[in-house]
């Protein structure tokens, strides 16, 4: 059950929604399940504090840039997400691709770079409302895989990759994909990592993100082939995310 804080919270906000957080759901989160948060940089330290030393919680960069250090003016590293206690990190999420114009080859690279540097890492796909509309759903969804997931090694350890599928048109839009509509692109998505990870695909959990909320959630998790949940705007109040996470 994975929460993407986007551009939002100050450190002391932050911390104060991983308090309420923590206070409804301490001891109530079953053996199964887990919890991740990705957090603005600036805030990782505030969430790990209060978070981090549970065993049912990951923290998350929301991006990285794929080299150990250098002169990438406001970039973040690998080591430096791992140092303010991330064991995860997003690549490839829609508003990066669309709004920073990364391409799949550079999503690819960092995917490449944090597994080669002990992150996990979320790979997020997902189609545009004009891909959907011209029929070329599986078409973006593979080549997304494709080359994202390019220089893995096929004998990765599942729980090191997990895919989100996001479709573009329901994140943020109150219009959350239908069950049909989620079933198909999730098949798809283990399908192809059958092709990629033959002896593993089974084991890599795929999440879908996009408009989930405390009233949908149980029923999208229950579909075939959605292993959790990546929540965007229903994540930034405690209470709200944490009915998601216990649904
Ligand atoms: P919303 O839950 O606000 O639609 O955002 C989804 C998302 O982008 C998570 O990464």
């Amino acid at each position: 059950m994975a929460a993407n804080w986007k551009m939002f919270k100050t450190r002391s906000e932050a911390e104060k929604t991983a308090q309420t957080l923590l206070s409804k759901i301490e001891g109530k989160v079953p053996a199964d399940r887990e919890v991740l948060i990705a957090a603005p940089f600036t805030a990782l330290s505030s969430v790990d504090s209060v978070l981090g030393s549970q065993d049912w919680f990951h923290l998350s960069g929301e991006n990285m840039y794929p080299a150990k250090e250098g002169a990438f003016t406001g970039e973040i590293s690998a080591d430096m997400l791992k140092d303010c206690g991330c064991g995860f990190c997003l690549a490839g999420h829609s508003e990066r691709r669309h709004i920073m114009g990364e391409s799949d080859e550079f999503v690819g690279e960092k995917v490449t770079f944090g597994l080669a540097n002990d992150l996990s890492m979320i790979l997020c796909v997902g189609e545009t409302i004009e891909e959907r509309k011209a029929g070329n759903v599986q078409q973006v969804i593979d080549t997304q895989l494709e080359k994202g997931l390019a220089g893995v090694e096929a004998d990765i350890v599942p729980d090191r990759i997990v895919i989100a599928y996001e479709p573009v048109w329901a994140i943020g839009t109150g219009e959350v994909a239908g069950p049909e509509e989620i079933k198909e692109a999730h098949l798809f998505v283990r399908k192809k990592l059958e092709n990629i990870f033959p002896d593993k695909f089974n084991d890599i959990k795929i999440l879908y993100g996009g408009s989930v909320k405390p009233g949908n959630c149980a029923e999208i998790i229950a579909l075939d082939n959605v292993d959790g949940v990546l929540v965007g705007g229903a994540s930034l109040d405690g209470e709200s995310f944490s009915q998601i996470v216990l649904a």
